[in-house]
């Protein structure tokens, strides 16, 4: 039977992560389990940066973006030893069970803790939304949103001064963010790397468009497809149009979460919390159509990702 709790936030830090946090010390809490909050991801395990929370530990964040608990990118934690060593420090503070918060790196690292005798659950944030398991991570809603202000804002001085933009959005290697931006700003073009679109077809659609008197396009991309400030070179080149590259870059990541991230998030911890009562650990939750849902961390790994095709045919017809 758990007793002792910890919580980490790891890899990107995204939007809701601090609700979700919230939801899981106060559940837990609320079932009598003693709540540990772990500093800076895995390596904060390391460095044994573990202090016990209580209610107000958590209190005024629901709406704070970024994470209260800090977060990083530790790769030696896919080293055995390490994990090995991450195990005994978790036991000398009595935590029996983990619930880690981020994508599928921080999904690795509990697998392997699971292994190793702690109980885990896994919780998807990221904005990046290309976590297999669940149809939304945590992030993704706030970070799509800020997106969406961005490109409108690029659309009335694109538009005023008659140019072509192209813009970069994060996802690592997933369309997602693209992809829904893509819909809901009117984009004429969206580029993602599931549905590969080559320079020449972009090249010959802008010809196209400004042969029949177009007059400026906006242009998502997804991040990791191409340079595109060599792109935009190429645009301006080949098709008349006057361009501009922007990369959105970090600002994707911050800001208070919308209301659709702080319910999933404060959805997500306690279901995380009411699974390990149960005695159910090893496993990630999701929410599919609107259900919440727990899938074996190692399986829910190797689940093929659904992509969003169907958004970037939607916008190819009506952008
Ligand atoms: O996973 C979230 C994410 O923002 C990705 O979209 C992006 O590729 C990556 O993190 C950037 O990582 P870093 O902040 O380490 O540069």
């Amino acid at each position: 039977m758990v007793n002792k709790i910890g919580i980490i936030t790891s890899g990107g830090d995204a939007p809701g992560m601090n609700a979700c946090v919230r939801a899981v010390v106060r559940s837990g809490l609320s079932h009598g389990f003693k709540m540990f909050g772990i500093y800076d991801g895995y390596r904060g395990i390391m460095e044994k940066n573990i202090v016990e929370m209580n209610r107000h530990s958590v209190s005024e964040i629901i709406n704070r973006g970024g994470t209260i608990l800090g977060t990083a990118r530790l790769p030696e934690f896919a080293d055995p030893e390490v994990q090995k060593k991450a195990r005994d420090i978790l036991d000398s503070f009595g935590i029996d069970a983990l619930i880690g918060i981020g994508g599928d790196g921080t999904y690795k690292g509990l697998a392997a803790l699971s292994k190793l005798g702690i109980n885990t659950i896994g919780i998807p944030g990221t904005i990046d939304n290309d976590v297999a398991s669940s149809d939304f991570t945590i992030g993704f809603d706030t970070a799509l949103n800020t997106i969406v202000e961005c490109v409108d804002k690029l659309r009335d001085t694109s538009s005023s001064h008659q140019r072509c933009s192209v813009i970069e959005v994060m996802g690592n290697h997933c369309g997602d963010l693209a992809a829904y931006a893509g819909l809901a700003t009117g984009a004429e073009l969206t580029i993602t790397p599931e549905t590969p679109m080559t320079k020449d077809n972009v090249i010959k659609y802008l010809q196209a468009q400004r042969a029949e008197g177009k007059k400026h396009a906006i242009i998502i991309i997804s991040e990791k497809v191409t340079d595109v400030h060599e792109f935009a070179h190429e645009i301006e080149a080949k098709c008349g149009f006057e361009t501009r590259a922007e990369v959105l870059g970090h600002m994707q990541r911050g800001g208070s979460p919308t209301a659709t991230d702080r319910i999933l998030a404060s959805r997500m911890g306690v279901y995380a919390v009411e699974l390990l009562a149960q005695g159910i650990t090893s496993v990630c939750v999701g929410i599919v159509q609107n259900q919440l849902k727990y899938y074996d961390i190692s399986d829910a790994l190797k689940l093929p990702r659904k992509g969003s095709d169907e958004f970037v045919r939607i916008s190819s017809i009506i952008g």
